[in-house]
């Protein structure tokens, strides 16, 4: 909460704009997502000096870096550690803030993260899911924002662009030398903070979602429309099966490990996207 603290859009890109060059990728990384951990020629800020409010969740740094991928000529990339939910009663203006900053700056590619539950019986834990498709009518406060047609459409929604697109290719070279195969399906977004009840994930499998989490539809919706293209990535913390769920420990360790394959793949998409 706290949203009356939020600063305006324009002057967060003024002011990040005056400190140097506009990035070319940006990433959004959600709960213990670690990647791009050495930036060059960098400068870190923490959220509350940027946006004015902090996250107020658990493996949520708050932190944005903006900086080269290598110490030669390279890709300037954007780096937000951690996003706004709706579960801790923020606004959709807040909770889409960075993606905001991201096209108001005009930043061409945005590479949003997430962790997320598998629901895809044939997912593992740690696999990284392409997200071609999305549902978000199950989340009251999303189809409040959204207006009433978003209870018209029964079917998952489509969210595939060039951008997605070459996440996925991408993906299939990586795995020609070794990496695990990339998973891609449909996400959906409930409102949390909560897990969700066996009936809901019955549900949800019904409803042909792969995966499940409480962000990213709001940032994607932000994007779509303008000239950024904005893509997602679900790390599958856990998956949901007849085992007795793991708590926020359990999803953060599974982050960390899936991470340094995002790193792999994310450094070639900086630099295939930015070239
Ligand atoms: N459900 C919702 N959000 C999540 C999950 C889940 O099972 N795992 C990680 N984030």
């Amino acid at each position: 909460m706290h949203d009356t603290l939020v600063k305006p859009v324009d002057s967060i890109v003024e002011f990040l704009s005056k400190a140097g060059p506009k990035p070319d990728f940006a990433v959004v990384l959600g709960s213990g997502v670690q990647v791009l951990d050495q930036l060059h020629n960098s400068r870190s800020y923490m959220y509350k000096e940027v946006f004015g409010i902090g996250p107020s969740v658990e493996g949520h740094t708050g932190s944005l870096t903006i900086g080269q991928l290598s110490a030669e000529p390279s890709p300037v990339v954007a780096i937000f550690r951690g996003r706004f939910h709706l579960y801790e009663g923020h606004d959709w203006s807040v909770v889409t803030l960075p993606t905001q900053v991201v096209t108001t700056w005009g930043i061409p590619k945005l590479l949003l993260t997430n962790a997320a539950g598998g629901l895809n019986k044939s997912f593992s834990v740690g696999d990284l899911m392409v997200v071609t498709h999305y549902r978000d009518h199950l989340n009251p406060k999303l189809k409040a924002e959204r207006g009433l047609l978003d209870q018209l459409r029964m079917q998952p929604e489509s969210c595939e662009n060039g951008f997605s697109k070459q996440i996925q290719q991408v993906g299939k070279r990586l795995e020609s030398e070794g990496l695990r195969p990339l998973q891609a399906g449909t996400y959906a977004a409930l409102l949390g903070p909560s897990y969700e009840t066996l009936a809901e994930i019955e549900m949800l499998r019904r409803m042909k979602a792969d995966a499940v989490g409480m962000s990213t539809v709001p940032e994607l919706l932000t994007a779509r429309g303008t000239g950024t293209e904005a893509a997602a990535i679900s790390v599958i913390t856990n998956v949901w099966n007849d085992q007795p769920m793991g708590g926020h420990e359990e999803v953060l360790e599974a982050s960390r490990e899936a991470s340094q394959r995002l790193n792999t793949l994310l450094k070639h998409l900086v630099n295939e996207t930015s070239s």
